[in-house]
């Protein structure tokens, strides 16, 4: 890779900008002073410095966000808080990061947010399958006969029945709490399946998609990076798709 696009991919302006900055300023190749902008390098092993810092370039970056309500799924919005404005500023100009798949902006949990579209892809896929566990407190006394349901299937309002669904009933009463994981990802698809069991969703969270989960440590509306184990889980989730 060329030096300027390098410097240009990671914030230092356009290619015209970066001329002007390996002439004026101290950029350095593994401690060699560079003030060509055709130098190539090797992101990978090249050890590349602009005045001593050491810029160390990533084509993709992989968060997973512990998104909270009032937060839109989108990138940008006029009106509405997005769940981009939750990342840093630098991140967020650098790599135009996007969340794969939607959360309602009531919903509270995981999503991952990423630039890689062919990961983005993979992991939303109908035909794919991942699956997708939430945790949700619900008006109404869940019983056996909706987990019944849920494993059968359910018609939504729209005439979709569902895949088979698992339901789990952590806390049965007036307000009960439950577990549910689906392989599928129709709009609003948690509340619609319990609308079809005339109940209603009070509080949603999503806690798990495919083998990435929520950990309690992380805060609501902080980020964290992947772990090697789910990038390695990424990474064969995109090497399937394209297989
Ligand atoms: N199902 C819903 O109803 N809402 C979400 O945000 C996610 C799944």
């Amino acid at each position: 890779m060329r030096i300027d696009k390098l410097l240009a991919h990671y914030g230092y302006g356009s290619r015209k900008d970066v001329k002007t900055l390996l002439k004026q300023k101290n950029v350095t190749v593994n401690g060699e002073r560079i003030k060509t902008s055709k130098f190539h390098i090797n992101p990978d092993v090249d050890i590349v410095e602009v005045n001593g810092d050491v810029i160390q370039y990533k084509e993709f970056i992989y968060y997973v966000l512990h998104k909270p309500s009032g937060y839109i799924s989108a990138t940008v919005d006029d009106r509405e808080q997005t769940v981009i404005d939750l990342l840093p500023m630098r991140a967020q100009q650098i790599y135009e990061p996007f969340p794969v798949g939607r959360l309602d902006k009531d919903t509270e949990g995981l999503l991952l947010i990423t630039n890689d579209g062919k990961l983005a892809h993979a992991l939303t896929s109908p035909r794919r399958e991942v699956p997708k566990t939430y945790y949700a407190h619900i008006d109404g006394r869940v019983s056996e006969s909706d987990v019944k349901a849920f494993h059968d299937g359910v018609t939504l309002d729209d005439g979709y029945k569902t895949k088979t669904a698992d339901l789990v009933i952590l806390k049965s009463g007036t307000i009960s709490e439950i577990e549910l994981t689906i392989t599928e990802g129709k709009f609003h698809q948690v509340k619609r399946m319990f609308e079809a069991v005339d109940k209603k969703v009070i509080y949603l969270k999503r806690i798990q998609m495919g083998e990435i989960s929520l950990d309690d440590a992380l805060p609501l509306g902080a980020i964290r990076e992947l772990t090697e184990k789910e990038l390695n889980y990424c990474e064969q989730m995109v090497g399937e798709q394209e297989a």
